[in-house]
């Protein structure tokens, strides 16, 4: 299904949660990945992770012993940056949301990777207008935001920056729909929708929480029990990564010059502590180590 299209080889920076799950759902779809970090334990753990998902779909009968094989062989890991590891159609970038970290990561994959290569960035926030410039072919690059847990999640959002060609968003939109998610298109403006609605709704949570209105349980309860909401905010940010939500609301902030979007003085408290959520093992709530 997916023989037809161009992107054969894919390589995916960063093999934190999203750019694994991300090298899950593409592996899974029959696609040959490479997940790459700057640490040979950031990409074995990537790859732990990936097998342990696949475990749980095999224990529960989803998942065939011998798929989920097939799944794995199709994913390799690598710390290398370099021509070989860049000889790619797709680089899809999944590191840290940090403009400075994706500037040398561009600006390299830009210098090792042939001109027909298509850069897709999974920035949550970051504009990719800036991105797609500090390349030498911003007709080819693209945001394409998945949602956490990627495995899971159908939203794939698609942001075209200024230059980015209606070939290289068709050729994103057939892979978003041939990995069986449903694409959204949406214009380069900080947060794009999903992120722009959702971290609003985590910051006010962490501003009632700091005010003393309600527990950090009863709040989630709110979300859960009131609106139907799979979990709360103050959980769902614990999964995002508490560092994560506050780069995104700095960039709102700073986006759009709005203080509706200053983020909570508790939350930078939160990152400052080191209480990241879940990949830390302690956030609005406690995850004990398995
Ligand atoms: N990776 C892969 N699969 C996962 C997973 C993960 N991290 N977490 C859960 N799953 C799978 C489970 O294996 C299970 O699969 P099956 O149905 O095949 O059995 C399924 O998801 C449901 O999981 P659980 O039964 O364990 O738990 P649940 O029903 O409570 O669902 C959840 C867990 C999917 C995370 C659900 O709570 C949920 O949808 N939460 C909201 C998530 C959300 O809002 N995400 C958006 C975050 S914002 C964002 O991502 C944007 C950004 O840029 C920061």
């Amino acid at each position: 299904m997916l023989a037809e299209m161009n992107f054969n080889k894919i390589l995916i920076i960063g093999a934190g949660q999203m750019g694994a799950g991300i090298a899950q759902v593409m592996a899974q779809n029959g696609l040959q990945v490479v997940l790459r970090d700057i640490k040979e334990e950031y990409v074995q753990k990537g790859i732990n992770g990936i097998e342990r998902n696949l475990d749980k779909s095999v224990a529960k009968g989803k998942l065939s012993v011998e798929t989920k094989t097939a799944v794995l062989s199709r994913i390799s890991g690598t710390v290398e940056l370099n021509a070989a590891v860049c000889d790619v159609d797709l680089v899809l970038e999944a590191a840290v949301e940090n403009i400075n970290i994706k500037r040398e990561i561009f600006q390299s994959l830009d210098r090792l990777c042939p001109g027909h290569t298509v850069f897709a960035s999974n920035t949550s926030s970051l504009p990719i207008t800036a991105l797609a410039a500090l390349t030498g072919r911003p007709d080819k690059f693209i945001g394409m935001h998945f949602f956490n847990p990627a495995p899971v999640m159908k939203l794939v959002e698609i942001i075209n920056g200024l230059a980015t060609s209606e070939a290289t968003f068709a050729a994103i939109e057939a892979l978003a729909l041939a990995l069986g998610k449903a694409p959204v298109r949406v214009a380069d403006y900080p947060g794009f929708v999903g992120n722009r609605i959702m971290m609003l709704m985590i910051n006010e949570a962490v501003f009632t929480l700091m005010e003393g209105v309600a527990t950090a349980e009863d709040i989630d309860n709110v979300a859960k029990l009131g609106f139907s909401h799979p979990m709360g905010p103050l959980a769902l940010a614990d999964l995002i990564g508490n560092d994560t939500v506050l780069a995104i609301m700095e960039v709102l902030h700073a986006g759009y010059q709005d203080p509706k979007y200053r983020p909570c003085p508790l939350l930078k408290k939160m990152v400052q502590a080191g209480y990241l959520g879940r990949k830390t093992g302690k956030g609005f709530f406690d995850y004990p180590r398995q």
